[in-house]
């Protein structure tokens, strides 16, 4: 039990071991933590708890310093269980207690954990005193799931942002003044694009609306990683301008090969590319042999993006296949594309990897380019031109 302001305590649990998430969905490379919130009054609350494995550590922890009957409230803000995980046990020791979340978040706390809790269901306003401190809470639908929601302290000035402005980011540091700026920012744009993308326009409104509530923010305490105490408002900047179309100027080629033919196509049209606009960034990435969450990060950072396979049986390798149907669900917006590929016989990968692209919005730069076999000298000098004319149109 750490205090963070006063009577507030971060209460949570640092994970440095985990490093799948989601199943095998998001890669963990520095652990997160689950960031657990206790508030102290007249009346107390605990806002979120830890992922279920922890759920019994938690608890007990929790009783070592709080006894659990004295907590008055529980504010569950998400109920995706990396935040809900201790609740089971918790309220099998508070059965009677109030838990604070969104309609939503009935339906799934209902859904995951099969319990008739004592709910009490609470909109955009809806206020909860404490005795001097008040908790304000804010709907934020789709930020990351439809029960999200955020709390506001009042007096201490904190914001409980679950999931938003987060990071999987362990360490015992706490603040983000204390951590590897470098890391720190890795993790957080990491998480953004390959969670909050496709709700970027909403990420938008709900900032504008936090805005215009025109209350102090010394503090915002996402429900993993670091707390944002130094300049608390930069992340919220960030997200603002990740959540624009955020491009740099970069060009990522994402493929897969089998005897290094299009491995070879990808490098001359790179090559190309860096002829027009040697300033650009362009990053090659095997999709095969590499993280799929760290180069979702390079595309949503990217103004272009080119995917290549080798026709197999009428088709493309399934390490593309699989990296696009992730590019299909997060609906990048204002990013331009295009594919290439070799063959031997029928060749159907450059067309299919063109319609995938196009059916996930990027803008496709024109029908792509074939290479047969293996790509001869000839072929190599159509890629680089092909790179050149990629370069020139997406110049910025
Ligand atoms: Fe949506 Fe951190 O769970």
């Amino acid at each position: 039990m750490k205090e963070i302001k006063k009577d507030v305590y971060w209460v949570g649990k640092v994970d440095w071991e985990i490093r799948k998430f989601h199943g095998d969905e998001y890669s963990t490379h520095r652990g997160t933590t689950y960031n657990s919130y206790f508030v102290k009054d007249k009346k107390t609350a605990i806002i979120d708890n830890v992922w279920s494995p922890f759920g019994s550590e938690f608890v007990e922890n929790l009783n070592k310093q709080i006894p659990l009957k004295k907590i008055d409230y529980v504010i569950a803000q998400h109920a995706e269980i990396d935040h809900s995980g201790g609740l089971a046990e918790l309220m099998e020791i508070i059965p009677d207690t109030p838990v604070y979340c969104t309609n939503n978040g009935v339906k799934s706390l209902k859904g995951h954990f099969h319990k008739d809790w004592n709910f009490v269901p609470v909109k955009t306003g809806d206020k909860l005193s404490l005795g001097k401190k008040e908790l304000t809470f804010i709907e934020a639908p789709m930020l990351h799931w439809p029960d999200s929601m955020f709390s506001y302290l009042q007096d201490e000035n904190i914001l409980f942002s679950n999931d938003a402005f987060g990071q999987h980011l362990a360490s015992e540091m706490m603040y983000n003044d204390l951590v590897d700026q470098a890391e720190l920012f890795q993790e957080c744009i990491k998480y953004y694009a390959n969670i909050l993308t496709p709700f970027s326009a909403l990420v938008e409104k709900k900032i504008d609306e936090f805005k215009s509530l025109n209350v102090p923010v010394d503090m915002i305490c996402p429900s993993h990683g670091v707390i944002w105490r130094d300049n608390p408002l930069q992340i919220v900047g960030k997200y603002l301008d990740w959540s624009k179309d955020y491009r740099e100027n970069q060009v990522t080629i994402v493929y897969d090969t089998m005897w290094n033919g299009t491995k070879t196509m990808a490098e001359a049209i790179a090559k190309g590319i860096k002829l027009v606009d040697e300033k650009a960034a362009v990053k090659l990435f095997n999709i095969s042999r590499s993280d799929k969450n760290d180069v979702v990060t390079e595309v949503f950072k990217s103004k272009a993006l080119l995917v290549g396979s080798p026709t197999i049986n009428s088709g493309i390798l399934s390490a593309v296949a699989g990296f696009m149907e992730q590019i299909r669900g997060l609906k990048f917006k204002e990013k331009k594309a295009a594919a290439f590929g070799t063959h031997g016989w029928s060749g159907e990968s450059v067309d299919m990897i063109g319609k995938g692209l196009e059916s996930a919005g990027f803008e496709l730069l024109d029908e792509g380019i074939k290479s047969t076999w293996n790509p001869d000298e000839k072929s190599l000098r159509e890629c680089t031109e092909f790179g050149k004319e990629i370069a020139k149109q997406t110049k910025i």
